[in-house]
């Protein structure tokens, strides 16, 4: 049963003690840090903290706490995560990992050597919807994995750091593009290397240095592809949406804008609708419970339930590390508009996997391309002869 320290108690650091305090409540969150003695303490009142302080290290050295939740902006986490592994804390943190995968690797090494319980707080590959979409994919229902497309694009963030390049380390591809990676990562297989990566990243509107659009390939080993579209400039509310297609299937998941709960509504009596909603009045697409229809819940038992048995949570650092490695890539080809290979120094998924064997066998001769029923009654295969490459048809009834 840990005791936590949440550094930080902003947008996240909300969403994370309501989902720690809402399903497990045995759990407790007994010191909190902020930059604000207000914020800090009105924190503390809400989440019943018995500690709340202004000096990081404090929160994160008090003899109570065991574990560290790290909700800070991205350029503080490195900081943050030195100070657990100076304080031999366990540590979970929200994601991006780091600004860059030189940041995300010295986490990596730092809380190893230091031997530090890590998790890696992503938790849109938590979501209900997509832990049964993954049940499916590992259980073969979709065959082999072709490609993985995961798109999160909303109106854009709630906090001015995220807006400036030094403090957040990039724009919407470091932001969402880090959720967006890891979702179809875990559908092609975790074990799988990514190999290069192609990408187009634009500033469309906003006055940044940094992008506010992007769509970007991922390249795996097995010949499977990633795709990522993400987006700061996007109207109409938080588009949360996977596909993933297979040599025997297709999925396809919407986690926020069509949810199975429509509504309209006038304006009277008007109430917050779910995250990044522009709207409240009109037609509007309510999230029945976003913490855990955002993975919160689920995401927040397995870190407990790991720490407890003394096991890996699903997601620790090595994946954050992964993750910062494919969006360096990217970012190096938006530049260079070249395939841009993916830099792992430290990788431990298989190596030499090369694409598994798709031909289905017609007869002796033949390979199966394609049998379908027309409209007009007639059942057709097209076969392609084994030697001497000819496509031929048959019509069969
Ligand atoms: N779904 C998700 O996983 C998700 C969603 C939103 C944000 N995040 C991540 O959570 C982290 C925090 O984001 P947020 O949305 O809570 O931000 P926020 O601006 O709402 O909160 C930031 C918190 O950090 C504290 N802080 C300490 N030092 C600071 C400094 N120098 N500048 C600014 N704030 C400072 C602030 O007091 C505040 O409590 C980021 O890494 C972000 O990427 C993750």
């Amino acid at each position: 049963m840990p005791q936590i320290a949440m550094l930080g108690s902003g947008f996240i650091a909300r969403f994370y003690a309501d989902s720690i305090l809402g399903q497990r409540s045995r759990d407790k969150i007994v010191s909190v840090y902020s930059r604000r003695t207000e914020s800090a303490g009105a924190f503390a009142m809400k989440y019943g903290c018995v500690h709340a302080t202004t000096d990081m290290e404090v929160a994160i050295a008090h003899p109570e706490v065991d574990m560290i939740c790290i909700a800070l902006p991205n350029d503080l986490h490195e900081a943050a995560v030195m100070l657990c592994c100076k304080h031999g804390k366990a540590v979970m943190t929200t994601k991006p990992l780091g600004r860059t995968a030189a940041e995300a690797r010295r986490m990596l090494e730092a809380v190893e050597k230091a031997g530090i319980f890590n998790g890696y707080l992503e938790d849109l590959v938590y979501t209900p919807k997509f832990l049964k979409a993954l049940d499916s994919v590992q259980n073969g229902a979709l065959g082999r994995i072709l490609w993985a497309k995961s798109r999160e694009t909303h109106p854009g963030p709630h906090s001015d750091w995220f807006w400036d390049l030094e403090h957040a380390g990039g724009g919407c591809i470091l932001d969402l593009g880090c959720h967006c990676v890891e979702i179809a990562r875990s559908f092609i297989g975790k074990d799988i290397r990514p190999v290069e990566v192609m990408c187009w990243a634009e500033t469309q509107v906003k006055p940044i240095e940094a992008e506010d659009h992007a769509i970007g390939l991922v390249k795996y080993e097995n010949g499977a592809i990633g795709q990522f579209e993400v987006s700061w400039t996007f109207r109409g509310g938080l588009d949360l949406r996977d596909e993933v297609m297979g040599t025997e299937g297709t999925l396809w998941i919407n986690n926020f804008l069509r949810t199975g709960l429509e509504m309209f509504t006038t304006g009277k009596g008007a109430d917050y609708v779910s995250e990044k909603a522009e709207s409240n009045t009109g037609w509007l697409f309510p999230v029945g419970d976003e913490l855990n229809d955002l993975g919160y819940n689920h995401m927040f038992t397995d870190v407990f339930n790991a720490f407890e048995q003394g096991r890996a949570p699903r997601e620790t650092f090595y994946d954050g590390y992964v993750v910062n490695a494919i969006l360096d890539a990217a970012y190096r080809s938006a530049r260079t508009k070249l395939w841009e290979p993916v830099v792992l120094d430290v990788w431990r998924g298989r190596t030499g996997v090369t694409r598994d064997s798709h031909l289905t066998e017609y007869d002796q001769d033949h390979y199966l391309i394609k049998e379908e029923t027309t409209h007009y009654g007639a059942r057709k295969v097209i076969l392609k002869h084994k030697t001497t490459g000819q496509i031929t048809e048959r019509v069969l009834s």
